[in-house]
């Protein structure tokens, strides 16, 4: 089966009111695992490769490895670019087959992170492939001190809902990634852990208004760090003190209000992390990769049921 547009499990999201679960992918372990949970929860998937995953990874890998996993799987897959940086890198993903790119102009002021988008828009569109924007500046390890020095989310520009309609309106962008309190990383909150869900609501209210429609917005960091993983990974030497995520219960309320594509990177990241590490520390004898690998990968594979289930509500839905 070859890719699926990204633009059709758009589509029919928004119909069937659920989320789209956005997995971020580096290797060959996350890719099984994510694909093959979506395939017996039968939930549609778009798989999200960033700048530093095709650093790590090189394209060609990332992309054979996808292939793979499209030939072995009948669920539809879609491929995205994550935090597109320049127009060059989004054009060599559109180039490649993407089905969606990100260009994440959030730094830059309005004007030109309008004017980078459009132009990304304006090749993306020639090439059938659709383009995520992205407005307000989230907080978190991109944009600040973030948990590389232990910190915790701060700053930060939450979306304006006018704004994010003149957003639209001049760039052409197909879908919006909003701030409104959401951060990447393990360390999202200190203390209360909430999303500003009243200003997603006014956001989505505001596009409609304007005669956008039932337009689809993009919830980056929303990966909700899982004590018992986190917990885990403590317990077998790891050091992730007072690592918070979104509550899941504030990502079903971001799904039921417009947040149509929801990505989750850290979740894996910890999920995979607390299953070498329980090897590790179970059986400091073992040596074969695939003995730490294999049950790491199980760990990702049983979250990602979890999430596309419970929380994005797409499981069910792949042939819709
Ligand atoms: O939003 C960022 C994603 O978690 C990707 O992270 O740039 O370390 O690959 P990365
Ligand atoms: P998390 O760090 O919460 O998983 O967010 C991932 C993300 O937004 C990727 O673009
Ligand atoms: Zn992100």
């Amino acid at each position: 089966m070859p890719l699926t547009h990204t633009r059709d499990l758009f589509a029919k999201a928004l119909k069937g009111k659920y989320a789209l679960g956005a997995f971020n992918v580096n290797n060959m372990e996350l890719i099984q695992a994510i694909v093959e949970a979506c395939e017996e929860e039968k939930a549609p998937l778009i798989l999200q490769i960033s700048k530093g995953a095709r650093q790590y990874a090189n394209p060609v890998y990332l992309k054979k490895l996808i292939e793979a996993a499209v030939s072995l799987s009948n669920i539809p897959i879609a491929v995205h670019l994550d935090h597109g940086d320049t127009f060059e890198l989004c054009k060599e993903c559109i180039d490649e087959g993407f089905t969606s790119v990100m260009i994440d102009g959030s730094h830059l002021p309005m004007d030109k992170n309008i004017e980078v988008t459009k132009k990304v828009v304006e090749y993306a569109h020639k090439h059938n492939c659709v383009v995520e924007g992205e407005l307000g500046k989230l907080v978190g390890a991109q944009h600040d001190d973030g948990e590389e020095t232990g910190g915790y989310s701060k700053g930060g520009v939450y979306t304006n809902p006018d704004e994010a309609v003149a957003f639209v309106k001049a760039s052409g962008a197909d879908s919006l990634a909003i701030a409104i309190g959401n951060s990447h990383g393990a360390y999202k909150f200190k203390g209360t852990q909430h999303l500003d869900l009243e200003r997603l609501k006014a956001i989505k209210k505001a596009l409609m208004d304007a005669n956008l429609g039932d337009y689809p917005l993009v919830l980056h960091g929303a990966s909700s760090v899982p004590k018992e993983l986190v917990d885990e990974v403590n317990k077998y030497g790891g050091k992730m003190p007072d690592a918070q995520g979104v509550p899941e219960s504030d990502i079903e309320v971001a799904r039921r209000t417009g947040c149509t594509k929801v990505n989750i990177d850290t979740d894996l990241r910890i999920a995979l992390t607390a299953g070498i590490r329980k090897v590790f520390t179970e059986n400091p004898k073992e040596f074969d990769p695939r003995k730490y690998l294999g049950p790491a990968r199980a760990n990702v594979k049983t979250l990602v049921r979890h999430k596309v289930k419970n929380v994005l509500c797409c499981a069910g839905h792949a042939f819709d």
